[in-house]
């Protein structure tokens, strides 16, 4: 697979196997005949999920014992048989159990689902409304239809944000924290609808852990079609990726403060994407194919209360047959226009313009058919230069470690591991082997033993629930996790209430092990007062040849702010600052040894109490967000981190980090206290240190670090001490994003928000934010170390 510049992971794959001979390597569970091998699925039999044993529950559910969190849609009366009309079955299997939706509930964590479609195609009439805390998921093996009938009549087929009738605007959930949603496995077919009806396949209006991944979308392909396939006009975002389009007047109408999107292929639609607004969105693996144009961009005419397109990364884009890649609605010219726009690797095929704005017949950067390397629209930065220059040009390239690409040279991807090809026999489940997930009993001795008896030869299917875990569990390497609807690890107790003595709570992997290490649908939280946890320390490292082999998807860090963490509005009103609401010592450590792929994760301490129906304002307390030493090849994809006392990204001695987009907010409650209070800065974990009361946590700390490219981010202040009106002022913070000077990383479109210095290098203040204004953010386009 890898048939270039081998040079460098060889080494690193050296490296790792000496590692790996001075300890212990992952070794199969004590009672594995075998490892796990290939799967073993009859080609007959539908996807596991389907077949295996049902008994997830929902713990903190008012009636745990009837609330059914997997549904089978053909349970509930769906026929699946093309031409059965299965909207009211698949609304009531949507609606059993009191869920959270109808303009009633702003969120819950109370009321999780699975709605499973079995292969099929599945008519629909009229929207299929998504209750909050809600994974559609159709047969993996064989992706169901879901095809709007001839009269469809509504916004989308599936609405995740629907608007309350009566045009006043008003939807169902707050966008920016529309949580905990995903749909995976569909084709999602609009063909039978007239072409003159401008229906929209998906309305995804949705903030982070939320993913929507391997869909379809088919549209009219009349030349006046109307259809679009996905429509996202705010939120708070987010991940998505392998999707399809075929067809329609506009693929993907999108709007939103921060996306990533990774591998998305456009087919003969009119307009492949078309941008309202954004603070930055980064795209990594773009196919454009016969499309009227790719990108068509509303920019300029930007002010603090009009919001358009701020800043776009689009690495690894294929577009063929395309006149015009990217076209912009008003020429960005140096002044305060927004359109930032940084573009690498762009293989062009019969492209009249590469960059255009409308009604001018100028190319910005003209098309043809070609390679553009890199190229960048905005201001950029070096060094400790505080003034920045417009360019319209070449910037720098990113690092691009060999380690970090596939094949063919693009940055590496790999979709959210669903072992379709696997037959139920090899998964075991936790509830199964002893494990009871009912949020108070202690697990921690029943999941030790189901680790130590089948990693390596069994997937490990953790079935919805809450499991309360006491000590350390040790995860070895070679062990596959997959959740049911975010099925939660909760530390708690005596062994994690130390701030003095932090104490790992997930432990994957020893020092050197290398292994196949696979999460996907968990999440990770606690029971406070825990300020004494460290959530997960990562171990493991992808085998030789194997590239991410250990990563997280759709696999989330929730502290505080829901039912069962004994950190709700009850015991953490906003005003309150209250010992008992120390959650977290420090979310994720990824030790010097490791890689690591992850996608999607986020980071959280809850700002708000997801189980009242107003989303009432909590303060709780974690040390430390995401702290990286590893040596390489790290891809973060979409994650973010948020609202922990010293640091969200602390990236430390490292190496071959890809990141992007990367999205930060400080805690709300600073500088009251001030960072790192209530903690205290640690040398040994590399904290960085605070001298001053109106300190704040950083976004982004890089120290000593190399290789490593940020390819977007978006590090926002919305408060200090629970007051929004520094935002405007630029002043919540001083700084948010610190560089020491012997790094070496390339920064590409930094958004901030609420901050004064966008970026500080050594500690010392660099880039000023109030030159950068690109909207209601402050956008940077490029900086790079002064040598570069
Ligand atoms: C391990 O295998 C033995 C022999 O087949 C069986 O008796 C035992 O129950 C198994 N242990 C677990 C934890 O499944
Ligand atoms: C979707 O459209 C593609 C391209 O036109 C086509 O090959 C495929 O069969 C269609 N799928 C369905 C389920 O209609
Ligand atoms: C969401 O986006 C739409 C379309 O841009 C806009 O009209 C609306 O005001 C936005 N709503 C919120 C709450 O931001
Ligand atoms: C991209 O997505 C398509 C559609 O889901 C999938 O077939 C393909 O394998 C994906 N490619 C990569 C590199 O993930
Ligand atoms: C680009 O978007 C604008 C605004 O929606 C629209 O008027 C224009 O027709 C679009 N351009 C193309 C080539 O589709
Ligand atoms: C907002 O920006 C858009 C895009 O440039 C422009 O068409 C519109 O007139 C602006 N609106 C206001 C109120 O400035
Ligand atoms: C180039 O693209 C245009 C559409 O922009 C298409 O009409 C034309 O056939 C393409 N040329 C070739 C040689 O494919
Ligand atoms: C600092 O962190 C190290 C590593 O986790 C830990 O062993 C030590 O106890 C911590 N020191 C304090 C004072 O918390
Ligand atoms: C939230 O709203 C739902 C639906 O109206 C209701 O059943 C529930 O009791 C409410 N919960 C709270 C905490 O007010
Ligand atoms: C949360 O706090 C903000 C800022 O103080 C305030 O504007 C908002 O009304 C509060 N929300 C609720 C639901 O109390």
């Amino acid at each position: 697979m890898l048939s270039s510049n081998r040079g460098p992971r060889l080494l690193l794959s050296a490296l790792g196997t000496l590692l790996a001979a001075a300890s212990s390597v992952s070794a199969l569970g004590s009672n594995c005949t075998a490892a796990l091998g290939s799967g073993t699925a009859g080609a007959s039999d539908p996807f596991w999920l389907e077949s295996i044993k049902h008994q997830g529950t929902a713990p903190f559910n008012p009636d745990p014992s009837t609330y059914t969190v997997f549904r089978n849609v053909k349970d509930y009366g769906a026929k699946g048989d093309g031409t059965t009309d299965d909207t009211a079955a698949i609304n009531t299997a949507m609606t059993d159990g009191n869920r959270c939706g109808s303009a009633s509930c702003a969120s819950s964590t109370l009321t999780p689902a699975i709605l499973y479609f079995p292969a099929g195609t599945y008519v629909i009439s009229s929207a299929l409304d998504q209750a909050y805390y809600t994974q559609m998921i159709g047969d993996a093996r064989t992706p169901p239809t879901l095809k709007a009938s001839a009269g469809f009549t509504g916004f989308a087929l599936i609405d995740a944000d629907p608007y309350i009738p009566g045009g006043s605007g008003a939807e169902w959930y707050v966008n920016q924290d529309n949580f905990y949603r995903s749909i995976r496995n569909f084709v999602i077919d609009l063909t039978a609808i007239p072409p003159s009806s401008a229906v929209n396949g998906i309305h995804w209006q949705v903030s982070q852990s939320t993913s929507l991944f391997n869909v379809i979308f088919n549209m009219s392909d009349d030349p006046a079609t109307e259809h679009v396939g996905m429509y996202m006009e705010n939120g708070s975002g987010g991940f998505m990726g392998d999707l399809v389009f075929n067809g329609g007047n506009i693929a993907v109408t999108i709007g939103n403060q921060q996306f990533t999107v990774r591998n998305l292929t456009i087919n003969n639609a009119k307009q492949a994407i078309s941008g309202i607004w954004d603070w930055g969105f980064t795209y990594q693996g773009v196919t454009i194919n016969n499309c009227g144009v790719g990108f068509n961009l509303t920019t300029g005419g930007m002010s603090k209360d009009n919001q358009t397109v701020g800043s776009e990364l689009i690495i690894d884009a294929v577009v063929t047959n395309t006149p015009t890649f990217i076209l912009d609605s008003s020429p960005a010219n140096g002044g305060l226009t927004g359109g930032s726009l940084v573009l690498s690797n762009i293989q062009l095929t019969n492209v009249t313009t590469a960059v255009g704005v409308i009604g001018s017949t100028d190319a910005v950067l003209a098309g043809g058919s070609t390679t553009i390397d890199i190229w960048a629209q905005g201001f950029t930065f070096s060094g400790t230069g505080a003034t920045g220059t417009f360019v319209q040009d070449k910037v720098a390239a990113p690092a691009k470690d060999s380690s970090l690409l596939d094949g063919s040279g693009r940055i590496f991807g790999k979709t959210h591991p669903q072992y379709e090809s696997y037959s139920v026999d090899q998964i075991i489940s936790v509830k199964d082997n002893g494990a009871k997930g009912d949020g108070t009993t202690d697990d921690t001795k029943a999941l030790q033993a189901v680790f130590d008896t089948y990693a390596g030869c069994k997937i490990i299917f953790f079935d919805a629930g809450a499991y309360y875990i006491t000590s350390t569990l040790n995860i070895p390497a070679g062990t596959q996790i997959v959740g049911e609807a975010w099925s939660t690890i909760l530390a708690g107790g005596t062994a994690f209430s130390d701030m003095t003595n932090p104490t790992v709570a997930v432990q994957v992997g020893n020092s050197g092990d290398t292994g196949v290490m696979e999460f996907t649908d968990m999440l990770f939280s606690t029971v406070g007062p825990s300020p004494g946890v460290i959530m997960v320390e990562w171990n493991v490292h992808d085998p030789t040849g194997q590239q991410g082999a250990a990563g997280m998807w759709d696999t989330h860090f929730r502290f505080g702010g829901a039912t069962g963490t004994a950190m709700t509005s009850k015991e953490c009103p906003q005003t309150s600052r209250n010992d008992a609401c120390q959650a977290s010592y420090l979310g994720l450590h990824l030790t010097s040894g490791s890689s690591a792929y992850l996608e999607g994760t986020w980071v959280w301490t809850a700002d708000h109490d997801l189980d009242t129906n107003e989303s009432t304002n909590i303060t709780v307390f974690s040390g430390r967000g995401i702290l990286s030493e590893s040596q390489g090849p790290v891809w973060m994809i979409g994650t973010a981190s948020e609202h922990a006392a010293l640091y969200q990204y602390n990236i430390v001695n490292a190496k071959n980090h890809w990141i992007g987009f990367a999205q930060t907010e400080t805690p709300y409650y600073q500088p009251s206290p001030s960072a790192p209070g209530p903690f205290t800065s640690n040398s040994t974990l590399n904290d960085p240190t605070y001298s001053g009361t109106a300190d704040s946590a950083w976004g982004i700390n890089i120290v000593g670090t190399s290789g490593t490219t940020i390819f977007g981010a978006g590090l926002y202040s919305f408060f200090s001490d629970w007051d929004q009106s520094c935002v405007p002022t630029m002043n919540c913070q001083a700084g948010v994003f610190n560089i020491d000077s012997k790094s070496s990383v390339n920064v590409y479109g930094l958004s901030t928000l609420g901050i004064t210095t966008q970026l500080n290098v050594d500690g010392n203040a660099v880039v000023d934010a109030k030159p950068n204004v690109a909207g209601y953010q402050e956008t940077m386009t490029y900086w790079g170390p002064a040598s570069s």
